[in-house]
């Protein structure tokens, strides 16, 4: 207790975040790491040597249970938990902890054929088949009550086990497209919920006026062809809102069904860091997100010739950024100890690259991180995928190595370390939210207007400024209280209504400095476009008028300047008419409409709103309105290269390098170089301690 007040006190003085450390980790111990096992692979005269090596290396933690649905419930109602309860006992003699996990993602073989009306149903009519993983269906009643059977039982046995610190909800759960007539009946359901059983309700908000789409009852309605061309987007809009749910109201029920029985031991799941999915942060009782991570699978994302090894040097970050702020802290379920099986091409990670990312973690404040996995499988579908040590379970991979540096190096470490929001004063100054809707990105995406818009890139065009600036970011819903961050981003945020707009004009007037960008507010919450002028929701905060857009070629892109430099841009611009209050910042050139403006600020109330009405090709005008903007805000920036990036936790700096050059590093005044040196080579990693 005297411990979190004074974490709290240290936030506020630090003008941190307001969490409190969160019960079940300890600042003392920086984070922890981990690593997957699966018992049920192995001979049993194994796991006693497997888990002596695992603690040897340095582990903290292991990972059960995952896909053993089969061995822990063999026949239906029969269960057997004796074999894990020796794994367990195993790990506990060498001091790892155990993750638990709820084996839904692998229904055993007499579950899909007693029931096999619990198999997901492609919208082609394909049946998906026991002998894989992830064929049932999240919408089948019948699936969930025989799921929450099997881990209410597992639940009574492990929930008050002090060797189990957490649990893992099923595998990577996705949102399903599924087309069991299960989840038909539950669409409908939804529906009519939503629309309080009236059908004309639904008819206006799906505008079906609109080439003879009525409908004249719930029953009538079905799951979207999402293949057909042109189907109803206010329909696909409802349908992706009630696939997100399916999943979300799954983990939450399997939750709540383990809070009964689980005695100080948290709740998650392993997400895949697909932001516009929709569902990550979705299930309310989970106690935090994790994510699962994979850098190098052949595509080149990275930087230089052989970037491809090392990986897209913002990958690790903005996963960091976006699952922290769901409940302010979080985990690492997943992170590459080597080569994957599954990719384009399976390269062997440049050595040191392990290390940087389990670094990149850290730095963004995780908890805990665990590799996928400790021994590379002898059979099944994952064969070729590496692991701490190699097949004959003992030989250390290079990846291994990598994780037992890492360990030993937190270890040392672990004396230094302060409170988790000991940062620098000028490092909190430029913390920035990019609040984002991933609502937005289904419904701009639906409609692009233009082939060569990409939601995604046009966020991470703001995001890769502001790392390059070194600002800590969070990436937030709309839940989260704004008036916590100096400056608030909101990037093509296409569709509001007006309790937003008015929390935006709020947070403004207070003090806040909002930034919005194109295509921002111009829809409804259902997708429709308001009867007023294009735009106009929100043209009393930002004091501009839009007279048009226009989107251009991108073999012929159209110039942009602004203070005599000239930016090239395609995917969508905004002809503003900005208000007198307004200051505009640069102008069109070479087209009929030069001259006139796509961005604005003006100063309302204590803050400030600007607005950027254009897309650049290479978000090099984003980078450069940001730095206008702060510099004008005297917000202190950094000037970091692409590829490096540096964030501040505990008391520590974390500086990390992607790019393919060396970088040298200028320490700030009293701050002492605690690993690695100044000069940080390719996949090096610096971290010095601050003097706070
Ligand atoms: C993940 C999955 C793991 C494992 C891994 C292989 O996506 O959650 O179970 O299959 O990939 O890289």
């Amino acid at each position: 207790m005297k411990k979190q007040i004074i974490t709290l006190l240290v936030a506020c003085l630090m003008g941190g975040t307001l969490f409190a450390q969160p019960a079940w980790f300890d600042d003392k111990d920086l984070t922890l790491t981990g690593t997957y096992y699966y018992p049920e692979h192995w001979n049993e005269k194994q796991w006693e040597r497997d888990f002596k090596q695992m603690h040897e290396l340095g582990f903290e933690f292991t990972h059960f249970a995952e896909f053993a649905w089969a061995q822990l419930e063999p026949e239906e109602g029969k269960y057997d938990f004796a074999w894990l309860d020796k794994a367990v006992a195993l790990a506990a003699k060498y001091q790892l902890k155990v993750i638990m996990c709820t084996s839904t993602a692998t229904p055993p073989v007499w579950l899909s054929r007693k029931y096999p009306e619990i198999l997901i149903k492609h919208e082609d009519g394909t049946i998906l088949d026991h002998g894989a993983r992830q064929h049932a269906s999240f919408a089948s009643p019948l699936y969930r009550e025989l799921s929450y059977k099997m881990i209410e039982k597992l639940a009574q046995h492990y929930g008050n086990d002090p060797r189990i610190i957490g649990w893992q909800l099923d595998n990577e759960p996705a949102v399903q497209f599924d087309y069991n007539p299960a989840a038909e009946t539950a669409f409908r359901q939804f529906l009519r919920d939503k629309y309080h059983n009236h059908i004309e309700e639904l008819n206006d908000a799906w505008g079906t006026a609109f080439w003879s789409e009525v409908y004249s009852s719930f029953d009538e309605i079905t799951l979207p062809k999402t293949a057909q061309m042109f189907m109803n987007h206010h329909q696909i809009l409802d349908y992706r809102r009630f696939a997100a749910k399916q999943t979300n109201d799954f983990l939450n029920e399997q939750c709540l069904l383990i809070k009964k029985h689980a005695r100080n031991q948290w709740v998650t799941t392993n997400y895949i860091p697909n932001y516009a999915e929709g569902h990550i942060g979705g299930s309310p009782d989970l106690d935090f997100a994790s994510y699962t991570r994979y850098m190098v699978y052949g595509d080149n994302e990275g930087i230089g010739r052989r970037g491809y090894r090392v990986g897209n040097p913002l990958r690790i970050a903005f996963a960091n950024d976006f699952f922290r702020p769901v409940k302010g802290f979080y985990g690492v379920m997943e992170l590459q100890p080597g080569q994957v099986n599954w990719g384009s091409i399976n390269p062997q990670p440049l050595p040191g690259a392990v290390r940087l990312w389990l670094w990149s973690v850290f730095a963004g404040g995780s908890d805990f991180t665990c590799t996928y996995r400790y021994r590379q499988p002898l059979y099944g579908t994952e064969q070729y995928h590496y692991g701490i040590v190699n097949t004959d379970g003992t030989t250390v991979t290079p990846g291994g190595r990598e994780f037992e540096q890492f360990m030993k190096e937190i270890k040392q470490l672990r004396t230094l370390a302060k409170a988790r929001d000991v940062k620098p004063d000028d490092y909190m100054a430029r913390h920035t939210a990019i609040l984002f809707n991933h609502e937005n990105a289904w419904s701009i995406e639906r409609q692009k207007q233009n082939h060569t818009w990409n939601t995604m890139a046009h966020v991470e065009k703001y995001y890769r400024a502001l790392k390059s600036f070194g600002a800590p970011v969070d990436i937030i819903n709309e839940s989260k209280d704004l008036a916590q961050y100096p400056v608030v981003i909101a990037p093509a945020y296409q569709m509001a209504d007006k309790a937003l707009v008015d929390r935006w004009t709020e947070y403004v007037k207070q003090g806040g400095n909002l930034i919005l960008t194109c295509r921002t507010a111009q829809k409804d919450r259902y997708g429709r476009l308001p009867e007023a002028p294009f735009g106009s929701m929100i043209s009393k905060l930002t004091g501009d008028e839009i007279e048009f857009y226009d989107l251009l070629l991108p073999e012929e892109p159209g110039k942009y300047v602004i203070d005599g430099k000239e930016y090239t841009w395609n995917t969508w611009g905004e002809i503003l008419k900005p208000s007198k209050e307004c200051r505009s910042w640069g102008k069109y050139i070479e087209e009929f409409y030069e001259g006139k403006t796509a961005i604005s600020t003006r100063k309302l109330g204590k803050g400030s709103i600007t607005y950027v009405g254009i897309d650049s090709t290479d978000g090099s005008l984003e980078k450069d309105v940001l730095r206008k903007l702060y510099t004008e805000l005297n917000i202190p920036v950094m000037e970091l290269p692409y590829g490096v990036t540096m964030e501040y936790r505990n008391g520590l700096g974390i500086v990390l390098n992607y790019s393919d050059k060396p970088y040298s590093f200028t320490l700030p005044a009293g701050a002492k170089a605690v690993i690695g040196t100044t000069d940080i080579p390719t996949a090096g990693v610096l971290v010095f301690s601050i003097q706070k």
